[in-house]
């Protein structure tokens, strides 16, 4: 029997996969409730000869979608995507979000913007009036990564947030290491005034890889409930 929050995520899954079509490139995000989705994927080329061909966006998912049957493929041989489906740590109104809450914000967000549609699957937790409550994850480069630290703090003095301390993500002992081979520097913000300016600045740091604000990159929100029904936000 699956928890209220597990029903929630698995709704918004369901749903989301029943957008796919044969045929179709898709974008296999990352997290628990991505992880739904692909198995709901799966479910369908196994029982629905669905063919489709999946670009996953991490090494998990990667995994997840080959134990689940589902044909994956790089995304420089795919080109192009017809669709991506992943989950988010914070969504708002405009349907702007923060990911990286599981360290693969880079390739989601590469995989997402090489994609026709973004659909978002999401808990209702995960909807907020304001970005940033949620840690802001920044991928950077390990080398001189306490200068690119530092310059992220001074780049924060000048910008509308309410907190402003930068952690180094940390993996038990050892600093947490994305699939790219760099470092995540997690921003306390609390709340953002300005995202748009905010990913603008943060990316022109050197050692900035890339933060996890996305900006008009969904398209539709899958919001689950607990008792099975969803929400469609677009
Ligand atoms: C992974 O890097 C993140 O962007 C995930 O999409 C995000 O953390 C959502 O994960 P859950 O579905 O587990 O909440």
């Amino acid at each position: 029997e699956l928890s209220p929050i597990d029903k929630a995520k698995f709704a918004a899954a369901k749903r989301a996969s029943a957008f796919v079509e044969s045929g179709m490139k898709v974008g296999l995000g990352t997290g628990s409730t991505a992880a739904w989705m692909v198995r709901c994927l799966g479910e369908r080329v196994r029982d629905e000869g669905l063919r489709i061909k999946g670009v996953p966006t991490s090494t998990r998912t990667a995994d997840l979608a080959r134990e689940m049957g589902i044909e994956v493929i790089s995304l420089d041989e795919a080109g192009w995507l017809d669709l991506t489906i992943d989950g988010a740590d914070e969504f708002d109104a405009e349907l702007n979000l923060i990911k990286g809450g599981g360290g693969a914000h880079l390739q989601e967000k590469i995989v997402a913007t090489a994609s026709d549609r973004m659909i978002v699957i999401a808990d209702p937790a995960k909807e907020v009036a304001h970005l940033g409550a949620f840690p802001l994850p920044v991928e950077v480069i390990s080398f001189g990564w306490t200068a690119t630290r530092k310059l992220v703090e001074e780049a924060l003095e000048g910008l509308d947030v309410l907190g402003r301390e930068v952690t180094l993500r940390m993996d038990g002992t050892a600093p947490f290491v994305t699939d790219e081979g760099n470092r995540i520097l997690d921003l306390h913000l609390k709340r953002i005034g300005n995202p748009r300016q905010l990913s603008l600045l943060i990316n022109q740091i050197p050692g900035v890889v890339e933060n996890g604000l996305f900006i008009d990159i969904c398209d539709v929100v899958v919001i689950g409930h607990g008792d099975g029904r969803v929400e469609i936000r677009d």
